[in-house]
């Protein structure tokens, strides 16, 4: 079977990258419908050697293109007003907003690590693609949890303009150019909340009352909902001066009897879907942005026992925040959606 497929932000960073992901990963596709705003309706997108031309997102169109799978990547409020529209047009969303991720009857999904939750979509029509820094954390907890069961994360982030969509990596580019035409003081700095052309930013997305930020208590949240576990978490995200891809610095406490040891922890990663392990520091061996771009794969290294508790464990995790972060896993979303639905 083949499905009439729609992508909704067709223009953005994640849209455009989706479109490379589903033709890499063979997605069965019967009509593609890219949706964006009025701004980019008629512009064409190439697609399999075809030409697609990008349409309005409005009330009635994915019922007039009889949309069985919907991709939502254009924000929040966009998903707010419209998920319903395809929900009712009969297709599944997949939603890559936090919009709907923390409802009770939407399932949030990573399909290496929960793909038994996607059952539920039926409950709303719509399945909930994590935070990107969410998904690659939960990537490395998930088999750790099964080897010696998770009690607590502590996470700083070094997180990648790309999560702020093609204005935020447009607005890297340009302060950089800038800087070298003794222009940076001139430079626009609208994507953040300052410069992030050689600064490093210890915020992303609003304040809560908690003293964390909003992204913050993402991590927080979503990781608890993934793992289906109370398990303690505390995050600092920071924005950093990279393009593509998200690191992420992860120290684990396990159960209390726990004694680590690091080549069974190495061993379960390796094991694990989608995770490679890069660890060799002797030889300056390690996951970095510059490695993890362009790649579905979540990289972990620098992995380390605590030197002073027996069941903590530290280690470095890295991977493409467009891809993995977004684009990939909604896809793989997708095609896990059609295995499921194909067994009923
Ligand atoms: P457009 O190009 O027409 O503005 P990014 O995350 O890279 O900034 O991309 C955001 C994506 O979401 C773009 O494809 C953008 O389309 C789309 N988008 C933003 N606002 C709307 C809207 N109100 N209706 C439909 N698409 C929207």
């Amino acid at each position: 079977k083949k499905f009439n497929v729609a992508v909704v932000g067709a223009t953005g960073a994640v849209g455009e990258e989706l479109f490379r992901v589903l033709k890499e990963y063979d997605f069965p596709i019967n009509n593609l419908v890219p949706l964006a705003s009025a701004r980019s309706a008629g512009e064409k997108i190439e697609y399999a050697g075809k030409e697609y031309t990008v349409l309005e997102l409005t009330d009635s169109v994915f019922e007039e293109n009889e949309v069985d799978i919907a991709f939502f990547s254009a924000g929040g409020s966009v998903s707010e007003k419209f998920a319903k529209f395809a929900v009712d047009a009969g297709a599944v969303v997949i939603d890559n907003t936090s919009h709907f991720r923390m409802e009770p009857n939407v399932p949030l999904v990573v399909p290496e690590v929960n793909p038994e939750d996607i059952a539920k979509w039926r409950e709303k029509g719509i399945i909930a693609n994590p935070n990107c820094s969410t998904i690659q954390m939960v990537m490395s907890l998930k088999p750790l949890d099964e080897l010696y069961g998770i009690k607590r994360v502590d996470v700083s982030t070094y997180q990648a303009v790309s999560g702020a969509g093609k204005t935020g990596m447009e607005e890297l580019v340009k302060q950089m150019q800038d800087f070298f035409t003794f222009k940076l003081d001139e430079s626009e700095k609208n994507a953040f909340a300052h410069q992030i052309a050689l600064n490093v930013i210890p915020q992303i997305d609003v304040a809560q009352a908690n003293g964390f930020t909003k992204e913050e208590m993402k991590m927080v949240n979503e990781t608890q909902k993934i793992l289906h576990k109370d398990v303690a978490v505390a995050a600092t995200c920071v924005r950093v001066p990279v393009l593509r891809s998200h690191s992420e610095s992860i120290t684990v406490t396990f159960d209390n009897d726990v004694e680590v040891d690091v080549n069974e922890v190495r061993e379960a990663l390796e094991k694990f879907e989608n995770v490679e392990v890069i660890d060799d520091l002797e030889n300056n061996a390690y996951p970095m942005p510059i490695i993890s771009t362009d790649t579905d794969i979540t990289y972990v290294g620098r992995i380390r026992k605590d030197v002073y508790s027996p069941n903590i464990v530290h280690f470095f995790n890295v991977a493409d925040q467009v891809r993995v972060g977004a684009a990939t896993n909604a896809v793989r979303i997708g095609l896990k959606w059609i295995e499921m639905e194909s067994e009923i």
